[in-house]
């Protein structure tokens, strides 16, 4: 791979620097048609709204709003982030946890509010006229790492079904009458029958909920979490596959309880932005001992994944096909868990030579960070040959500027 939407990667090393964020932005598009065109077929009535957590650049955003897409956000800042993108408000959802009153006071900016607790409703502003909804528990939960799992015993997200009936029942009392119902039960998720699972989960609830109130849901929202491969051989998620279970067993759980099917929304983040993302790094020095330790210019300070989960992106040395000999891929941080790949078959590489990682679009710029004065690196979208700077490198002064120094 020498190039990203008609971009050399030589060529983008050398203008813009390294490490560097790079987008593919068709890529992006193509992931946002993909998913609509897939619902379209089997439950028209769902509205796609993207993890903005996933990659919060604004440019990317308006990219995907471009393509129809709403936006879930989870801080005030996020809502800001979107709303400077021009969504408008019916398009904006918050899902947030441990929500303080600031946060909800932001929260109520957006068309939706999932909250994550009954304690939350009481911060809401009373004067909220969106779509109320509770994220609830299914009480389990998968995810491609155990830190990724986000239902279930262990997680600290939504309330227990068992709780779900009463906390919309004090918001039917609070005078709220619009009423959706959330769930997402964790992320990178390839198997069609988990979204299934908790579908039927969280239409079986929401029966249990509204039927006694009276009230229809204006939506059901099973979350994100949609995966995608990370590792050659693995499969990618059947689209097809997943929205024809997710409409079956919603229109036969809905047809059982006498309900009239809701609209649908999903949250999608990694399978939007996931794919069309890349950490172009360099070479900065090679340590040859009873290991080969290549160490590069980015660390777990601009790529966490490893670090934090255990993940795996696949590398490539660029220009370079053979995968002759092994390496540890490291970066400079002064941390033992710093390593990108351990022993894994890669080419003989020197200093200079540029590294690339693939599928480095979600929660990768996203969770980067400063430490060890090893600052966030520039991002660069890519489209038809030509290569935009969408985030700039931080600079020292702008590091040192929090400081006052
Ligand atoms: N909705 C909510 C409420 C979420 O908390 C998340 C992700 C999403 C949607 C989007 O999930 P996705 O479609 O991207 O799976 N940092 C981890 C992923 C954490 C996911 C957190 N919540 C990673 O690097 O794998």
């Amino acid at each position: 791979m020498n190039a990203i939407g008609g971009c050399d990667l030589h060529e983008l090393a050398a203008r813009f620097g390294t490490p560097l964020y790079l987008y593919d932005a068709v890529r992006i598009e193509e992931n946002c048609h993909i998913l609509r065109h897939a619902f379209n077929a089997h439950y028209p009535a769902t509205d796609i709204f993207y993890a903005v957590k996933a990659n919060g650049n604004p440019h990317l955003l308006r990219l995907i709003a471009a393509c129809g897409l709403g936006a879930d956000c989870a801080s005030p800042l996020e809502v800001t982030i979107a709303e400077r993108t021009g969504i408008p408000r019916e398009k904006l959802m918050y899902t947030g946890n441990y929500e303080s009153r600031d946060d909800l006071i932001a929260a109520a900016r957006c068309g939706a509010v999932n909250l994550d607790d009954i304690t939350a409703l009481e911060k809401l502003p009373g004067d909220f006229d969106g779509i109320l909804s509770f994220r609830v528990n299914p009480g389990e939960g998968s995810g491609s790492h155990p830190g990724i799992v986000t239902g279930g015993p262990d997680a600290k997200f939504g309330i227990s079904l068992e709780s779900a009936p009463a906390a919309y029942r004090l918001a039917a009392e609070r005078g709220f009458t619009r009423f959706g119902i959330h769930l997402m039960a964790g992320s990178n998720n390839r198997d069609p029958l988990f979204f299934a699972r908790m579908t039927a989960i969280l239409c079986h609830i929401a029966a249990d909920i509204f039927r006694p109130l009276g009230r229809h849901p204006e939506y059901l929202d099973i979350g994100g979490g949609f995966g995608i491969p990370y590792a050659d051989g693995e499969a990618p998620l059947d689209l097809d596959a997943l929205a024809r279970a997710v409409a079956g067993v919603l229109t036969g759980c809905c047809a059982e309880h006498g309900l009239t099917p809701p609209p649908l929304r999903i949250e999608p983040g990694r399978f939007i932005v996931g794919d069309a993302g890349y950490l172009l790094t360099r070479v900065t020095a090679v340590k040859k001992g009873p290991r080969r330790f290549v160490g590069l210019d980015a660390g777990m300070n601009t790529l966490i994944r490893p670090a934090l989960y255990g993940a795996r992106h696949r590398a490539i040395l660029v220009g370079m096909e053979s995968t002759a000999g092994t390496a540890t891929l490291c970066g400079r941080i002064c941390e033992n868990t710093d390593i990108f790949a351990a022993d894994i078959p890669f080419p003989d590489a020197v200093e200079g030579d540029l590294v690339l990682f693939r599928d480095a679009g979600a929660y990768c710029a996203a969770m980067a960070m400063s430490y060890n004065g090893r600052l966030r690196p520039a991002e660069v979208l890519c489209q038809d040959g030509s290569a935009r700077l969408i985030a700039r490198a931080e600079s020292a002064e702008e590091f040192l500027g929090r400081y006052s120094v």
